[in-house]
């Protein structure tokens, strides 16, 4: 009978479960540690003012871009470019990575320099390529407008000037973690639901383990945890790894450091070419002989990369739904738009 060569459910989804996790269907909390086990609770007031923000183009000085503009909600969260276009049509150096279940990664940004999502959320108001603001004209923009005014009093209540670039960064955090993909034919299989992937997917599952994939990919989000030269193995060419973008060394300045990255989370890794840092790489079964040349050292098989890769597009989960917000009206008072 055929069923020698099917794939044992039950020792797969074990060796799975050793691995990774799923995503939560829901996030209440953020920020849990030993010392504060329930962590900081997502408020409604705060989810409905992050996502104000969240939409908001006269974040920036410009007017024109907002956080929507490059992790766009209805396309994986990225801005499927190579590398973003942001402030006076200006090229960023790098790839926008999702932001759909980045509450889950130890840190932010290919190199990791973010500790956490507040932290993460003031860089682009201020980066000059992206919306290259000042938080004086955020909070002054904030300010000019009531109704923001009122959903900061109710999503910080009890302090005296809620207002603040503290604050703005706190409940785009909130509204983020809210942004999440649960139930993808993975975590239905890794909760007990043999049909919900095919073979192939479960033969890319077990290719992924065995060839080693996990020893950086692991967890819920499949990467977001640690760092590694990008080219542990062999370093790719200059156009998939650029010689100008050293990774985490810019942060530390250590020769250890250079061309460290973080090991990108895989969620929805199918809706989010192109690939890499450099954004060069549009095909995922490209991406994926790529990544064993240069981080495992094994030549995958075409049929390996095929469920490989087949496997990947089971970790694409259900995309949050996000009625566009009405945002506040601006007064005669609000700053213009910066040239
Ligand atoms: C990185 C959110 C605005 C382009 C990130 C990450 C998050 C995020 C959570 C890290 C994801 C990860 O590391 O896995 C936001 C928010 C924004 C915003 C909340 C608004 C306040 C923008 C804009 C652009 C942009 C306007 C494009 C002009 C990028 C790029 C990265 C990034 C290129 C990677 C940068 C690096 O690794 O050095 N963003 N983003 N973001 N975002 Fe944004
Ligand atoms: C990035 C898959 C093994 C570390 C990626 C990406 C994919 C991938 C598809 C691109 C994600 C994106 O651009 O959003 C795989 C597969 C592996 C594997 C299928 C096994 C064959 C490894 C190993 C390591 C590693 C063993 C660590 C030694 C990284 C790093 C990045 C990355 C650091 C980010 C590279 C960058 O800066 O652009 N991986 N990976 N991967 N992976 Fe892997």
């Amino acid at each position: 009978m055929a069923q020698t060569e099917a794939v044992n459910d039950s020792a797969l989804r074990e060796e799975a479960l050793g691995v990774f996790e799923a995503i939560p269907q829901k996030m209440t909390a953020i920020k849990q540690t030993e010392e504060n086990p329930d962590g900081v609770p997502l408020t409604a007031e705060k989810i409905e003012l992050g996502k104000l923000l969240f939409f908001d183009p006269r974040m920036s000085s410009s007017q024109l871009i907002s956080c929507q503009t490059c992790h766009n909600v209805g396309m994986g969260g990225t801005d499927a470019l190579p590398t973003s276009i942001g402030h006076g049509w200006q090229k960023g150096p790098r790839n926008s990575p999702t932001m759909l279940n980045a509450i889950f990664n130890a840190a932010q940004f290919w190199d990791g320099r973010a500790g956490d999502l507040a932290e993460q959320a003031k860089g682009p108001v201020q980066a000059g390529v992206e919306m290259s603001n000042t938080p004086e004209v955020v909070v002054q923009t904030l300010n000019s407008m009531p109704e923001y005014v009122d959903a900061f009093k109710a999503a910080f209540p009890g302090e005296a000037d809620p207002v603040t670039f503290d604050n703005f960064a706190a409940a785009i955090e909130q509204f983020e973690a809210t942004l999440i993909t649960p139930n993808s034919a993975f975590d239905r299989y890794l909760a007990g639901d043999d049909a919900a992937m095919d073979d192939q997917e479960k033969r890319g599952l077990q290719a992924f383990i065995e060839t080693g994939c996990t020893a950086c990919h692991y967890g819920v989000n499949f990467g977001g945890q640690d760092y590694h030269p990008f080219g542990l193995i062999a370093k790719p060419g200059a156009e998939v790894l650029p010689a100008g973008d050293k990774g985490r060394y810019e942060i530390s300045q250590t020769a250890d450091d250079e061309y460290v990255f973080r090991a990108a989370p895989l969620r929805n890794v199918a809706l989010t070419a192109p690939y890499f840092h450099s954004g060069v790489v549009w095909d995922l079964a490209e991406a994926v002989k790529i990544m064993s040349s240069a981080q495992i050292g094994t030549e995958l098989t075409d049929q390996q990369a095929e469920d490989i890769t087949a496997f990947l597009g089971a970790l694409t989960g259900e995309q949050p739904i996000i009625d566009h917000p009405i945002l506040p009206m601006r007064t005669d008072t609000t700053p213009l738009p910066a040239p």
